[in-house]
This record gives C-alpha cells, sequence and structure tokens, in this order.
C-alpha cells in the first residue's frame, strides 16, 4: 500500500531512468499509453551497465538519479532498468518517502501474470543482477503464484546488443546459445527481464517459431502508472510526452536514438 503523497499535482512530470539508452523502449510504451502526461528521461550513461555491479554500488548511482528526478518535480519515478528494480527499489522508497511515487518494471509484470498465467511455466532471462537477486522469485511467492519460475542469466546479449545489432548471424548464435539451456525447456512464456531486450524481440519469435509468448514487462508497467494516476487523480491532460533527456555521461548515439524512437529532436542534457 502506498501511502498518500503530499502536495502532487496533475501537470508535474513522470520521470522514467534506466542505467543507459535501453529505458528509452520503456518510456515510449508509457508515452504511447499516456500522450498527454510530460516525461523526463535519465540515462546513468556514466555507470552503464548495471547489470554486472554490485547491490550497494547500483543503489549509489540511483540515489542521485533519483534526486535528479525529484529536484525536476516528477510526481512517479518508473524503474525502468530491471537490474536497479531489483538492486535498489526498497532502498529508494525508503529515500523518496511521500515525495513521489515510486514504480519498479517488476511488481506490474508478476501481478498480472501471476492472475492470468497460473500453474504455468515462465522463463526468465536478465543481467547477473537481475537473476541473481532472485527477485522476481521472491516477488512470485509473495504473490502466492504458483507459477513455475526458470530463470537464466544472459549477460552477453546487453553488449551484443550494443556492439552486434546489426550483425544478426552473431545475435542469432548467442540467442540461439542461451535459449537452448535446459533450464527454458518447455516452458509456456519467456519474460524479457532486461530494457535491451526488445530490441532483439523479433530474433527471440523466430528463435521459438512463434510457438512460445514473449513477455515485455514495459506494457504492464505503463498500464500500472495509468491506473495509479487515475485513482489518485494525477492525470495530466496538458503533457506533451517526452520533455527533456539527460544523462551522466554525453554519447552522441543518444540523440540519434531519441530521433528515431520519439519522432523529435530533444536537446541531452548533463
Ligand atoms: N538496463 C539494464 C536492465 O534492464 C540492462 C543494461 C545494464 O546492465 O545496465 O537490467
Amino acid at each position: 500500500m502506498i501511502a498518500d503523497m503530499i502536495k502532487l499535482k496533475s501537470s508535474q512530470p513522470i520521470g522514467i531512468f534506466d542505467s543507459g539508452i535501453g529505458g528509452l523502449t520503456v518510456a515510449k510504451t508509457v508515452i504511447e499509453l499516456l500522450p498527454h502526461e510530460n516525461v523526463i528521461y535519465f540515462g546513468d550513461t556514466a555507470h552503464f551497465p548495471y547489470g554486472d555491479k554490485s547491490s550497494s554500488a547500483i543503489q549509489e548511482y540511483t540515489k542521485h538519479v533519483v534526486d535528479k528526478l525529484l529536484d525536476c518535480g516528477c510526481k512517479v519515478i518508473l524503474i525502468a532498468c530491471n537490474s536497479a528494480s531489483a538492486a535498489a527499489y526498497d532502498f529508494l522508497k525508503q529515500h523518496i518517502d511521500d515525495r513521489a511515487y515510486l514504480i519498479n518494471i517488476i511488481d506490474p509484470i508478476l501481478q498480472s501474470i501471476a492472475k492470468t498465467h497460473a500453474h504455468k511455466k515462465i522463463g526468465l532471462i536478465g543481467t547477473r543482477q537481475t537473476i541473481g537477486s532472485n527477485v522476481y522469485g521472491q516477488k512470485l511467492r509473495a504473490l502466492n503464484s504458483d507459477i513455475q519460475l526458470q530463470s537464466l542469466a544472459t549477460p552477453l546479449l546487453v553488449s551484443a546488443i550494443e556492439t552486434m545489432l546489426h550483425n544478426k548471424k552473431v545475435i542469432n548464435e548467442i540467442v540461439k546459445e542461451y535459449l537452448s539451456n535446459d533450464i527454458l525447456s518447455d516452458i509456456d512464456a519467456l519474460i524479457l527481464g532486461c530494457t535491451h531486450y526488445p530490441a532483439i524481440e523479433k530474433e527471440i519469435i523466430e528463435f521459438y517459431e512463434g510457438q512460445t509468448e514473449i513477455i515485455n514487462p514495459s506494457h504492464a508497467a505503463a498500464a500500472h502508472i495509468k491506473q495509479l494516476l487515475t485513482e489518485k487523480n494525477l492525470l495530466n491532460p496538458n503533457g506533451h510526452g517526452l520533455e527533456h533527456v539527460y544523462v551522466s555521461d554525453y554519447m552522441d548515439s543518444f540523440a540519434n536514438v531519441i530521433r528515431l524512437f520519439f519522432d523529435k529532436e530533444i536537446a541531452i542534457e548533463y
């Protein structure tokens, strides 16, 4: 149960952050569902990748990110990053207290599949941090779910997506190597537990020949934010989507991706 927040207004923006560029896929989903919200994105590029860092390091990095988003007046902050959601959600919730609503990328999808996928065998792929933390498993147990979760760390995928996305042969090889692992045999669905993986959703669907459901958690997170803002009377009727993009270390590629994803020019601030 989230405590009632003080002094929040519907005109305040939604803050979304990730370790880097990957969370823009999540921001896009949120903006598609809530086109009249103002959205501020923070990519912690100076500390990318989070997936191989310790929980305490991720907590320290994300505290600064969240402080920046609070300074920007965000009413809701979404942790788009799975690794940060696993390592730092409880810590950040305490840090933020009643200054804004904090949502992680993991809870909404688990609440949704606990209802829709009872008795099913579900695969999960993610970074070493996300899988090693076993946060998905613990949260499913707390929901009294009988879903059988089969988790596999797939650490090569993030760097392959960053550097080899154009080389489908290499991507397909790595996808095949990981998804053929016995841990993921006979699953009914696969959760893409990392912001980068939607970029290779097509290759993953092809690996399963369309026979296995692929679950992208960003849709459940966006729906959760919409429901929360509706219930709290905080929906903004006058916003314009992505407004500001902050990074902690400048990267040229960011501006290109934003142009491609959002069809607008946004100055990258840092
Ligand atoms: N954003 C991270 C996640 O969703 C992947 C990239 C990283 O390791 O920082 O887990």
